[in-house]
């Protein structure tokens, strides 16, 4: 919301009155003075009218999990454990996850209340890679490299995936990067040189690295660093 029509709604102060106080400096946002009536306000920061506080700020809450097999990425859900199951945390239900993943793949999911920085995460403006460590049932197609690194069109949406790093490890085992987050993209790439994605995990979104040290269930904090690394 912007500042002008916080400090109307929530101080309860006229037009004229909200007018006069950006241009007295006498409203704060987290601490510093701001005087910009159209100035975005989410509702995570602090917005003070001399001392008065206006809005105290939500906590901004970030986490990181490392998925495990057979839990779906989504809050809810009829029959299956969620990925916000595993959480022991107060108020889950303000969370929700910035991407998701198949019911089968494992690896770096991303959790937060913050729908902002969320949408930085998963835009496909944004173009994070998100990199995977792919298993096949057969052989992996050298030609893949090249036919990725083109694109491959996905007739069903009309659409020629972005160009995809493939780097293939051994003859069934590749690390394949990103730049959107189509459904089932690395299934559906696979299976365009009709082979089957056995295992999939995914290692790394953007900046964020899946933290070595969460065994398949657990997750932790995200660092300010990684949060401000979007
Ligand atoms: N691509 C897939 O096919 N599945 C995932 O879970 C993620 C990317």
């Amino acid at each position: 919301m912007r500042l002008d029509r916080l400090l109307g709604h929530l101080g309860g102060l006229s037009r004229q009155a909200v007018r006069q106080a950006l241009v007295a400096r006498r409203v704060r946002v987290d601490g510093r003075l701001e005087t910009e009536a159209d100035c975005p306000i989410s509702r995570f920061q602090r917005v003070e009218l001399d001392d008065r506080p206006i809005q105290s700020g939500l906590p901004a809450r970030y986490f990181m999990l490392h998925k495990p097999a057979g839990c779906v990425s989504a809050t809810h859900h009829p029959h299956h454990r969620t990925v916000i199951d595993l959480l022991d945390e107060p108020d889950t239900h303000e969370l929700h996850l910035a991407g998701r993943l198949d019911l089968t793949t494992t690896g770096l999911v991303l959790i937060t209340n913050d729908g902002l920085w969320s949408r930085r995460a998963t835009l496909p403006g944004s173009r994070l890679p998100k990199v995977y460590l792919v298993g096949t049932e057969d052989p992996i197609d050298p030609a893949c490299v090249e036919a990725f690194a083109r694109g491959i069109h996905f007739a069903y949406e009309d659409h020629t995936t972005l160009p995809a790093e493939l780097d293939i490890l051994s003859p069934r085992e590749a690390r394949l990067s990103l730049h959107e987050g189509r459904y089932h993209q690395v299934k559906r790439m696979f299976g365009h040189f009709r082979n089957k994605v056995v295992r999939l995990h995914r290692e790394r979104i953007g900046p964020i690295l899946l933290d070595p040290a969460l065994a398949p269930g657990d997750y932790r904090p995200l660092s300010a660093e990684e949060i401000t690394a979007f």
